[in-house]
């Protein structure tokens, strides 16, 4: 981890690599390789002369010339000819040998873009599930830093999910309040009050709770769980944010790496956290870190009062947090393509 997706132009990224969405010549073209080749100058067409050319699937890597990213992966999709001659496992081969090649280099981050979804007529909405799908199994056991650039919104689909629609109505009901979170003025939030207080909310809520309860339960022998629930356990402790994370951390029976991952942030970050026990982390790692941890609304609202902070209802970025947590979805990347549609910041750090 971190995987970010971006909107821009991938010629201006200054990561250690960028990859071109290429041909089987390697020799330049239009889309984003017409782009790469105009901005890396004659010297990167020279260089891909000497590689004869690229196998569909595959991947080779050159120099970066007058691009400020160091080196170019070049990677050739498939085309889309309906779906039935192994296009996806094709689209699926470009990503994790971009990955790889960029490992063995020793890079530290990498620019993607959308492969395939322009000339190629891959499915924008299929072609970025695929593309999160090995971008997750890489990270799963790698550190890189990983951004998907999508270049305009016409070259994106939000990847299909019963909670776009859901969101959009959530948000839309979520009266913009002063005041925080968790403790809703009743009159006020109705509207919002309402989607939660379907029976399905209401079990929602109580499943994730009783989840909490019972991973609580589990992670801290009876002989020194505290007779209160966590949340009153965690407000009347005067730990510092960092204390109480690692604490956390400990009872969830996770790894500093789990954890991280989880979050969406790098070690580098994580490792400030870990040794610096008055470290002060922006509201978002905070909720990062909340969200990787599965915390309940209540529980979240208690760490972030722990580094000064609250959600607010006057934040669409905290109701979409909101959302997600009151019905027990913590996957990161499911919830940052809800972000990346509101135009909000990114849970992680980029
Ligand atoms: N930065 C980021 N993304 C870009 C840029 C840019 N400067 N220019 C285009 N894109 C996006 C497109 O919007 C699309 O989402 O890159 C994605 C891939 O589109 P194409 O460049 O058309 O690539 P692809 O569909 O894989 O087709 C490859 O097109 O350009 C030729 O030589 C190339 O034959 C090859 C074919």
């Amino acid at each position: 981890m971190p995987y970010f997706l971006v909107t821009g132009d991938i010629t201006t990224f200054k990561t250690d690599a960028i990859v071109n969405a290429a041909n089987n010549t390697l020799l330049g073209g239009g889309g984003v390789d017409g782009a790469i080749h105009r901005a890396a100058g004659r010297g990167l067409l020279d260089e891909c002369k000497t590689l004869g050319g690229c196998e569909t699937g595959d991947a080779k890597i050159t120099r970066g010339y007058k691009l400020p990213a160091k080196y170019v992966i070049h990677t050739v999709g498939p085309i889309w000819y309906g779906g039935t001659n192994g296009e996806r496992a094709l689209l699926y081969s470009c990503y994790k040998r971009s990955l790889a090649i960029a490992k063995e280099k020793g890079l530290e981050s990498i620019a993607f873009p959308l492969i395939s979804s322009g000339v190629y007529g891959y499915p924008k909405r299929e072609a970025l599930s695929v593309a999160e799908e090995a971008i997750r199994e890489f990270l799963r056991d790698n550190d890189m830093t990983v951004y998907m650039v999508i270049y305009d919104r016409t070259s994106y689909e939000p990847p299909r999910s019963g909670i776009t629609a859901a969101i959009a109505s959530f948000v839309r009901n979520a009266h913009v309040l002063e005041g925080s979170l968790g403790a809703p003025k009743a009159a006020a939030s109705k509207p919002l009050m309402q989607l939660f207080d379907g029976e399905r909310k209401k079990s929602l809520r109580r499943e994730a709770e009783a989840t909490a309860d019972m991973a609580y339960a589990q992670a801290v022998p009876e002989t020194c769980r505290a007779p209160q629930d966590l949340t009153e356990m965690i407000e009347s402790l005067d730990m510092s944010f960092s204390e109480l994370l690692l604490k956390l951390i400990d009872e969830r029976g996770m790894t500093d790496a789990e954890c991280y991952k989880a979050a969406n942030i790098d070690r580098r970050l994580f490792s400030k956290i870990r040794t610096d026990k008055n470290y002060h982390p922006t509201k978002i790692t905070c909720i990062a870190l909340g969200i990787a941890l599965h915390l309940n609304m209540s529980e979240l609202q208690a760490l972030l009062r722990a580094a000064g902070y609250t959600l607010s209802r006057s934040s669409k970025f905290d109701v979409i947090i909101e959302y997600f947590v009151t019905n027990g979805v913590y996957d990161v990347i499911t919830i940052n393509n809800t972000l990346f549609e509101y135009d909000e910041a990114l849970l992680g750090n980029a």
